[in-house]
């Protein structure tokens, strides 16, 4: 390394001490993000942006707390702490207000959980057990399930959320827990990569090298005094370097940027099979609406069976209450949506968007039709024949990788957010084909799925999207978990014990095989049952990945690598206590509801070890 570049490093250093000089200077340093890796796919969504921000803060909050034994910057410095982090933001080549676009209020990034402030305070809240537990959990490296184990003894902190207690949407007792655990529990703190991305949900470049260079640099420099003049020099050759450097990065970004667009573009152009119907050949397709041709209904309106001209059936999805205005996002979309292709997915066949004189504005998607409807129909419609046990796993398989490529393989990636039994939709050959990715969005007000409070009742959505809002593959992978579960026992998502008692599937399977009887789970009487372990590893793969803490659950890559070798599933680590249903409740339930004699076999080990210290990674 030449000697120039050392000193420019240096003054990197220097600068961000003496740059701000507003009079209330903001104690928070926020050079910790510069890391932040930019392959974290960047994401256009503004929500999705804001909720990184708003991780991003709490990180550097985590870091001002291991140096200050505070949680929070004074509240005089607020409006500087704003701008440091707006100039941060900048220089990674974005270009909104953080403040007014995130509807964050100057003063929230001072305010927190019930007024604590200071780390003796928030101790002070909580048990020596609790405490304890946490830093025991806690201090480890966190990558994979270890951070399972540590987010888990989170919940034993207080103080709990309160409704109401938040602080605007900046900042809250769960927040602060993260907060906590990663400045004083964890010995790597906050800006080492596994604890970054497990109490933070960031991801961090694998290179520590900028971040060390920098710290030794800095302890060799700062005992020497009259470096004034190399100052000035260097000052000159900095902000060359850093102006040259900006240049670089815009045109990185521009590159990027087109490189997206072009291949959305490519893509689309490339559907050159979606057709733009008329109002009126949809009526016509449809018998004008009938109510005969009605075959399903959901929250976005009802689904049409229909044919084209051509003699081919088609399924018709007519979205309720739409107006003109979106309907340029929604064609868009639609064209990006019927560019995914892929076998396990439901293939988009055209789409209507017209306002008429009697109905209003109508908004129609056509697809292909599944003539053997959806796999709810399957498990839980009226006498029908059980599916064998080679078509569950064929359909589980499928449905698994479907969601991979929506994941891993489409561009921009999808999140589903509404897998369910009703969505996974069986061909002639029972091969499973997800429908309705990509659509979450324009589903109405209300009737979606995602408001909180249905979320909770429906049971297929993951815990940190229902509460939080969190949206990440992972909840995806949730719903896959309740699916499988549902498919591998019969069961349903919601499960009733007695008349005026539920309790969620997967708390109930987590029950069984805690208890060393997976095999319990599996229903009753499905013909050609496959191997004993085969089933159980379905099983085991059903509850690991419908485990309530977003780190244990395994990717979608990784489910069909699973699903599709021998590969074993990893250990699943220990779940907090369900609150749905007391555990005896559901140990109850587990004794009455599945007296099935399959439990015989079991090669697998009920759970014992709490810490999990070296679970095999995938
Ligand atoms: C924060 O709350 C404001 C309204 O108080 C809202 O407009 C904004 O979208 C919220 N931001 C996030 C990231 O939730
Ligand atoms: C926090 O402080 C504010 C203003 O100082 C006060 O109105 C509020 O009641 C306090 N909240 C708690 C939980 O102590
Ligand atoms: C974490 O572990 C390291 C060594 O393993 C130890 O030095 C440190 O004191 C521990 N920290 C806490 C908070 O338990």
């Amino acid at each position: 390394m030449s000697r120039s570049h050392l000193f420019i490093i240096t003054l990197l250093g220097f600068c961000s001490l003496c740059s701000s000089q507003s009079p209330t200077k903001c104690p928070l340093d926020f050079n910790v993000l510069r890391r932040l890796a930019e392959g974290s796919r960047p994401s256009d969504k503004v929500a999705d942006q804001c909720l990184l921000i708003l991780q991003g803060l709490r990180l550097v909050q985590s870091d001002y707390l291991r140096r200050t034994n505070k949680f929070l910057p004074p509240l005089s410095s607020a409006e500087s702490c704003w701008k440091d982090y707006q100039g941060n933001f900048d220089q990674l080549g974005n270009s909104f207000d953080i403040r007014s676009t995130c509807g964050f209020e100057t003063q929230w990034i001072a305010e927190g959980c019930q007024n604590i402030t200071t780390r003796e305070e928030y101790e002070s809240r909580n048990s020596r057990n609790a405490l304890n537990g946490v830093s025991q959990a806690c201090n480890q490296s966190l990558n994979g399930a270890p951070c399972a184990t540590c987010t888990t003894s989170l919940s034993a902190l207080l103080p709990s959320d309160v409704k109401g207690e938040k602080v605007g949407n900046v900042s809250d007792c769960t927040a602060f827990k993260s907060i906590y655990a990663a400045a004083f529990a964890n010995s790597y703190g906050p800006t080492d990569r596994g604890t970054a991305e497990c109490l933070f949900a960031l991801t961090f470049d694998r290179s520590n090298k900028d971040e060390s260079r920098r710290k030794i640099l800095i302890g060799v420099f700062s005992g020497i005094g009259g470096l004034i003049i190399v100052v000035g020099v260097c000052g000159f050759l900095w902000f060359r370097k850093k102006k040259i450097e900006r240049a670089k990065r815009k045109e990185e970004i521009t590159k990027k940027w087109t490189e997206l667009n072009s291949s959305a573009l490519d893509s689309i152009s490339g559907s050159t099979t979606l057709i733009k119907f008329s109002f009126d050949e949809i009526q016509e397709a449809t018998k004008n609406f009938s109510r005969l041709n009605i075959i399903g209904k959901g929250g976005y309106g009802n689904v049409y069976k229909g044919v084209l001209p051509d003699g081919t059936e088609v399924a018709l999805k007519r979205f309720k209450n739409c107006s003109a205005a979106g309907d340029a996002d929604f064609s868009h979309e639609v064209e990006v949506i019927a560019s995914v292709r892929h076998v396990n997915l439901v293939a988009l066949r055209g789409y209507c968007t017209a306002t008429t004189n009697f109905e209003g504005h109508q908004r129609i998607i056509v697809c292909e039709l599944m003539k053997n409807g959806s796999l709810h129909d399957h498990l839980f419609g009226s006498d029908e024949k059980k599916l064998s046990w080679p078509l569950r796993q064929k359909i589980a398989l499928g449905t698994a990788r479907g969601l991979a490529y929506l994941h891993y393989g489409a561009q921009p990636t999808i999140i589903h957010r509404d897998i369910k039994g009703s969505n996974i939709l069986l061909d002639d050959d029972f091969e499973p084909k997800v429908a309705d990715f990509g659509l979450a969005k324009f589903a109405p007000e209300g009737a979606t799925h995602v408001s909180t409070r249905v979320a909770g009742t429906m049971g297929y959505v993951a815990p940190e999207y229902a509460l939080y809002g969190q949206l990440t593959e992972r909840s995806d992978v949730y719903s896959f978990g309740i699916v499988l579960l549902e498919l591998l026992s019969g069961k349903k998502a919601l499960l009733e014990i007695d008349e005026d008692q539920h309790t969620l599937v997967a708390d109930w399977a987590w029950a069984l095989v805690r208890t060393g009887r997976p095999l319990d789970v599996v229903e009753e009487g499905i013909p050609e049952l496959g191997p004993p372990d085969v089933m159980e590893k379905y099983v085991l793969l059903a509850v690991l990945c419908s485990h309530p803490q977003l780190y244990a659950r395994p990717t979608m890559d990784q489910v069909v690598k699973i699903l599709d070798s021998d590969l074993p599933v990893p250990m699943i680590p220990e779940r907090p206590i369900p609150i749905t249903a007391a555990i005896d409740d559901i140990e109850k339930s587990v004794s009455t509801m599945n007296s099935g004699n399959l439990s015989t076999y079991s090669g697998y080990q009920p759970y014992i070890d709490n810490s999990a210290p070296n679970t095999p990674r995938l």
